[in-house]
């Protein structure tokens, strides 16, 4: 065990205070003033929210992870071959990690240690996650980053050694608009030397009922991971939100290619945040936008990454078309 209660072989690295993401309290008073009111996505994530995306993503109406994981499954040894020679592995949102143990595996085919790299927003679930995989592979070494994706980028250790394997799966980058998107890609480009690779999951545009269904589940479960922000909001701001008083709804928006998870008011009422020191209204009807995720076409999310300076080498899709992993470098290397 090392100083900070941590096995052998794993370290953590946290975010300093004050780092680049905005407070919660900020969020809010500056996402309630819109129209609509927001909140932006990474908030779904304390630990309660972690642990309810990992109950979303076994839902049978939710088939992006289940999918990604099949596709990484029939295809790591060819990935793994594609990028040649050693290398060190970054996850961006790390969550479980669960997907990761496909690349993992094939990797340690090949190579006889691994140095990890996951970095995840929730510090909890972070070395919960790396603990249990260090238990389960003696070979690996693990620098855990816990923060939020740009600040985790800016805190990547500094090691020209080896090779990197990016990984951005999971179809994370859905959330971003594409603007954002193509920054966030340039700011991983940003980190990569010209041997580096950066493994991307897609998800794709599809029969539009199908998309609804992954977000508006029977179990309810997407409902209580979105109505969790207004439990988080109490609990964090001094919130006296009732989560009934709103219903889950995301449909898909078209014009946009996006999904947008939504709470819409049943009703007219006030919300008051003691630590914001104010209350908010919202009328029967109006909803607070939470999330939005974005659905490609492979020619739309292939020249969104050009933009951003890099190349799709490969990409590996399932047998429907649901959901693609592109395998990219920087533009103009290799
Ligand atoms: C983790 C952002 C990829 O957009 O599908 C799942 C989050 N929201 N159900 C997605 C989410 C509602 C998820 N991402």
């Amino acid at each position: 065990m090392t100083k900070q209660g941590l096995p052998d072989g794993v370290n953590l690295i946290k975010a300093p205070k004050h780092n680049s993401q905005q407070s919660l309290k900020d969020a809010i008073a500056d996402g309630f003033q819109k129209d609509p009111k927001s909140i932006p996505a990474l908030f779904f994530y304390d630990t309660p929210g972690s642990q309810l995306f990992e109950q979303i993503c076994k839902l049978p109406e939710y088939y992006p992870t289940r999918t990604e994981h099949k596709i990484l499954t029939d295809n790591a040894r060819d990935i793994i071959e594609t990028v040649t020679g050693e290398v060190e592995l970054v996850e961006l949102g790390s969550g479980s990690s669960a997907k990761t143990r496909v690349l993992i595996n094939a990797i340690l085919a090949d190579q006889s240690h691994l140095h990890y790299i996951p970095t995840d927003i929730s510090t909890d679930f972070l070395l919960e996650s790396s603990i249990a995989l260090k238990n389960e592979y003696e070979l690996l070494s693990i620098t855990a980053i816990a923060a939020e994706h740009s600040d985790a980028l800016r805190l990547l250790p500094e090691d020209d050694s080896q090779a990197r394997l990016f990984l951005f799966l999971g179809s994370n980058i859905g959330n971003f608009e594409p603007e954002a998107a193509i920054d966030f890609i340039g700011r991983i480009r940003c980190q990569m030397r010209e041997d580096d690779h950066l493994l991307i999951g897609f998800d794709l545009m599809k029969d539009h009922q199908v998309l609804f269904d992954a977000y508006n589940d029977k179990a309810g479960v997407t409902a209580e991971f979105n109505k969790n922000l207004l439990v988080r909001i109490n609990r964090e701001l001094g919130g006296n939100f009732d989560p009934d008083l709103f219903d889950h709804y995301a449909p898909f928006v078209e014009e946009h290619s996006r999904i947008e998870m939504r709470l819409i008011s049943r009703c007219d009422q006030r919300a008051y945040l003691e630590r914001i020191g104010q209350g908010f209204d919202f009328e029967q009807g109006e909803y607070i936008h939470t999330e939005n995720s974005y659905k490609y076409t492979l020619e739309g999310f292939s020249s969104l990454c050009e933009a951003a300076g890099l190349k799709m080498q490969i990409h590996y899709l399932d047998e429907r078309g649901w959901f693609a992993v592109g395998l990219l470098r920087k533009a103009g290397g290799g």
